[in-house]
């Protein structure tokens, strides 16, 4: 099935008709979904329509991988059952010996996947402060063979100079993966920076609403790493359903009014929390007082549905906040429409380096002044223990 990526009109356009188009058998306008697992061939023996088996391609998929790359700018893209499956995936296209700089402060899920499984097939895994180029380029040794970002990143909301690394791992032959999961394409377009592959939990934003597991990789252009990673998809198999597809591909449609949104409401919550006695530091790439606010200023549009607080006291301090919300709701994850927010170290677990009393909170659809009159009423009614 062939990649393409042609940008048509402005983004918001693309967000809504990217690889749509009515579907010919039927004329409906909305796709139908497709679960046939097989596809005819003809009477010599070929398939005219480009399918052949559901694992290796499927026209809901298609479509949805086909969105993706309009959205990033990239060469093509390649979906996954989840963004774990699509992170696993690009560390296949890698060799036993190959070294992966990675963000130290990034998805713990993904740091575990490399020490987990990475480590023991042979990759080696180091660490860096990705807010620090200077720090990067000294971690660069012949066997470093990806760079691995995440900006913001999670849990911390730190900045990464996604141009000035780019033209580092440029200099070294090396290749370069932004996860892109929190700032999504309606904001940060990695690829147009100079980075080789952009990666997503589509579970977060890109879905939306709380209701489908998935990843993808797009990539910036269709070299032989990309051709590598289309073989692993459709020979292992990570593949998302047709329907989980479908239902991306629709969600993908109101991503740019979703993201203002979230961005909007997120700005209003990070100012209320900064000013509030009962916390010590807020993480938020839109504030002025955010070590990371002028890069994320350059390389954003907007900056993010996520923050993250350190309230002042101990991690039961922050364990009863999070206990005393009633709006927001308890539970880990992000990118939807309701607000969520957890105390992150205890989902982290034993290893976690997130500090006892971070909380995580994913800022959702709901009125902002009714998010801040909930964080308000939790956070006072500790005031005294204070
Ligand atoms: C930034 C980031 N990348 C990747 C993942 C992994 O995605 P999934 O849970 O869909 O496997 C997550 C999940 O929380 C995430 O936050």
């Amino acid at each position: 099935m062939g990649e393409f990526s042609e940008p048509a009109g402005h983004w918001q356009t693309i967000a809504v008709r990217g690889g749509r188009s009515v579907d010919l058998s039927t004329g409906a306008v909305t796709a139908p979904i497709h679960l046939s697992t097989t596809f005819e061939r003809d009477a010599t023996g070929e398939y005219p329509r480009g399918y052949v088996y559901g694992r290796l391609d499927n026209p809901n998929r298609q479509t949805l991988e086909n969105h993706l790359a309009q959205l990033e700018g990239g060469a093509g893209a390649i979906a996954f059952s989840s963004g774990a499956a699509a992170a696993m995936a690009v560390l296949q296209t890698l060799s036993p010996g190959d070294q992966v700089l990675i963000a130290q402060d990034a998805y713990h899920g993904n740091h575990q996947i490399l020490q987990r499984v990475g480590e023991p097939w042979g990759l080696e895994m180091v660490m860096v402060d990705a807010t620090d180029v200077e720090a990067i380029a000294q971690k660069i040794t012949s066997k470093t063979a990806l760079i691995w970002l995440e900006t913001p990143s999670n849990p911390r909301l730190q900045i990464t100079d996604l141009a000035a690394v780019a033209t580092l791992a440029k200099f070294h032959n090396i290749q370069t993966l932004c996860d892109n999961t929190w700032a999504t394409p309606a904001l940060q377009n990695p690829i147009k920076l100079g980075i080789h592959w952009v990666l997503h939990s589509t579970t977060k934003y890109l879905g939306g609403h709380g209701d489908i597991t998935g990843g993808a990789v797009v990539g910036a252009i269709a070299d032989e790493k990309f051709a590598r990673l289309r073989e692993i998809q459709q020979t292992a198999g990570a593949i998302p359903s047709p329907f989980d597809c479908w239902l991306l591909s629709r969600s993908l449609q109101t991503l740019p009014v979703r993201m203002a949104a979230h961005c909007d409401h997120a700005m209003a919550v990070a100012k209320f929390l900064e000013d509030h006695s009962a916390i010590a530091q807020v993480h938020y790439p839109g504030l002025p007082s955010h070590p990371g606010h002028a890069i994320a200023a350059k390389q954003m549009k907007q900056f993010g549905g996520m923050i993250s607080a350190e309230v002042r006291g101990s991690r039961q301090t922050a364990m009863d906040i999070v206990g005393r919300c009633k709006l927001l709701t308890r539970a880990t994850s992000l990118g939807s429409t309701e607000s969520l927010i957890e105390h992150r170290a205890s989902i982290e677990g034993p290893d976690t380096k997130t500090p006892e009393t971070l909380l995580r909170i994913s800022i959702g659809l709901e009125h902002p002044d009714d998010l801040i009159a909930d964080l308000n009423q939790a956070l006072n009614s500790l005031q005294i223990n204070l």
